[in-house]
């Protein structure tokens, strides 16, 4: 039996309880779910999760606005997603009296994000795109396209076809055709 360093035996154990916290509390969790270490999630009874979902190590998640993640998602490390933001319109009011303007994030099917990226409210995440490492998204990302940067634009279409692309975005992805070998659940 391997014996473990303490940190790293309470790093483990904090990784089991939080995912049988992700069980029981979050809205949904599909099947195979993955979760890093330092995950951690907020309002998680607004979250929903997908088949084959991966939360790599510390990420933060505040699904206070609701967030829909779908299936065949990799989350990188230490990636930030909000939901909700803090109302700060009124001068006249402190910003932490103003209360929260929420909205929703949805991550759809077979899309990955880089390591530190940061999703904020609203933002639709379209099917089968990549979000780059470091990206700050503050807008909905396109089908099968990959953007990168602070804000997030488009680097370039995985698909370079429009009509193709809309056309596969619109099927779940068990159903989509197999282009170059790719997009089949079972790989
Ligand atoms: C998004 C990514 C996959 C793109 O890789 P790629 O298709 O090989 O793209 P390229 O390296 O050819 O880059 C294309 C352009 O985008 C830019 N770019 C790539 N990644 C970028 C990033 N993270 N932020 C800003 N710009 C980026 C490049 O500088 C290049 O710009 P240029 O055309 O002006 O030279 C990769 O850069 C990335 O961010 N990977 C994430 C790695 C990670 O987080 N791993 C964790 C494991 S879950």
């Amino acid at each position: 039996m391997q014996i473990l360093p303490f940190s790293r035996a309470r790093a483990k154990i904090f990784k089991k309880i939080t995912k049988m916290y992700v069980y029981r509390s979050c809205k949904s969790v599909g099947k195979n779910f993955t979760l890093g270490k330092g995950v951690i999630i907020k309002s998680s009874r607004m979250l929903s999760l997908g088949d084959d979902v991966g939360i790599n190590d510390y990420t933060w998640i505040n699904a206070a606005g609701r967030i829909r993640i779908g299936n065949d998602v990799n989350i990188g490390p230490r990636v930030v997603i909000h939901s909700s933001n803090h109302k700060y319109l009124d001068p006249t009011i402190m910003i932490r009296l103003q209360g929260h303007d929420n909205k929703p994030v949805v991550i759809e099917d077979d899309v990955w994000i880089g390591a530190g990226a940061i999703i904020l409210p609203g933002a639709n995440i379209g099917v089968g795109s990549v979000v780059a490492a470091g990206a700050v998204v503050t807008k909905d990302v396109e089908p099968y396209t990959v953007v990168a940067g602070v804000p997030a634009r488009k680097i370039r279409d995985r698909i370079s076809n429009s009509s193709v692309r809309a056309q596969l975005g619109s099927l779940p992805p068990v159903d989509r055709p197999t282009i170059g070998g790719g997009f089949s659940r079972t790989g």
